[in-house]
């Protein structure tokens, strides 16, 4: 059980208590809620068997959402008590503790951003977000992708009329979150550099696996002696730490400009178990793309290419978030269906 699973159980429940309408309705939510098997009741039953660091908060949401509902019964009955005089239902008691109406709860990208922030900044990666708004140096050309260079067609970027600059060029909407890696070049100035740059993408693509505003969070990290092992065990960490330790994922070579090598990463796709469906590959999910950084763009970036190595990978939030929790379509996380986004 989650945060945001906890909190829709407590919306669910406080409009139950609204909508009730007798003494024994009542009593039927405190059981369901609060009795002996009721669902408060074994989520705080299972708190010993949480990691510690997890336990305080989880604890505290849980104590605290049992004592919304116990308040919400006691205020719905007095209500009722009320109504049951003969009072009528204009009639007010000021004496009364008010109701808290239901409340909502973050958006589920936004605690995925979180939950991703979380993981990697526990392996040290600083995290960012770099804009959204960029210049075609930082999108394109600086990442070995010149004026007119083919490779820029994958991106089916939106161009911003009329905003140049004189330097670094035309205005686009980032197509991918790799224009940070200049950026951070530039920011920290000499390695070690580890980032995590999660920001808004924008591309000219929609179907069930694309949405023309996405997110992507980018991993950037250069050293000393940093090799191809250092992004598959980062990639891997990643995979067990988010998916769960039996989630499988892979490795396919693959053509980045900013790359070299460069390689596309699958998960096995959570939709079809793994047989092919309409969201994935043959059974595999593509999230993201990896790669050791083109000694060119650490040049680019002001970073002497014979001292330091580094790596790079950027991957799409919603896509993890899709495999996560088996969503079949990337526009239901954009639309704002409230019988969808209460599951979560
Ligand atoms: C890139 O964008 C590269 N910048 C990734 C990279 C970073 C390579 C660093 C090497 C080093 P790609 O176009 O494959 O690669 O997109 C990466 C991921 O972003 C995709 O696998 C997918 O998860 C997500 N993505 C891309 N386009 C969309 C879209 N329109 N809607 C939703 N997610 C998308």
């Amino acid at each position: 059980m989650d945060i945001v699973r906890l909190q829709n159980l407590k919306n669910q429940a406080i409009s139950n208590i609204l909508e009730s309408k007798s003494e024994k309705d009542l009593e039927q939510i405190r059981i369901e809620y609060l009795g002996r098997h009721g669902e408060i009741t074994q989520l705080i039953s299972k708190l010993p068997s949480l990691k510690p660091e997890k336990r305080k908060d989880f604890g505290l949401l849980l104590n605290e959402t049992k004592k919304t509902i116990e308040e919400a019964i006691k205020n719905q009955s007095a209500i009722l008590h009320h109504r049951s005089l003969g009072k009528d239902e204009g009639w007010f008691d000021i004496t009364l503790p008010g109701l808290k109406p239901p409340q909502g709860h973050l958006h589920l990208i936004t605690y995925a951003i979180e939950e991703i922030t979380n993981i990697f900044e526990k392996i040290g990666f600083n995290c960012i977000a770099y804009p959204e708004v960029e210049w075609d140096w930082y999108a394109f050309e600086g990442l070995n992708m010149p004026k007119n260079h083919p490779a820029r067609d994958e991106w089916e970027t939106f161009f911003i009329k009329d905003l140049s600059h004189p330097k670094y060029g035309e205005a686009v909407l980032t197509p991918q979150t790799s224009s940070g890696q200049l950026r951070e070049m530039e920011r920290v100035g000499q390695p070690p550099i580890r980032m995590l740059n999660i920001a808004k993408c924008h591309r000219r693509q929609i179907d069930t696996s694309h949405a023309p505003m996405f997110y992507q969070f980018e991993g950037l990290v250069i050293d000393k002696n940093v090799n191809i092992t250092h992004l598959k065990g980062t990639l891997d960490y990643f995979v067990k730490q988010y998916f769960g330790p039996k989630k499988e994922s892979r490795i396919r070579p693959f053509h980045f400009q900013f790359t070299e090598p460069s390689f596309e990463v699958d998960v096995t796709c959570v939709v079809c178990g793994g047989r092919g469906c309409k969201v994935c590959k043959q059974g595999w999910m593509e999230l993201g793309g990896a790669g050791m950084v083109h000694p060119q763009v650490l040049k680019n970036g002001g970073i002497d290419p014979t001292k330091y190595t580094g790596f790079a990978f950027g991957w799409g939030v919603e896509r993890v978030l899709m495999m996560k929790y088996k969503i079949d379509d990337i526009r239901l996380l954009f639309g704002s269906d409230l019988r969808f986004l209460q599951q979560f």
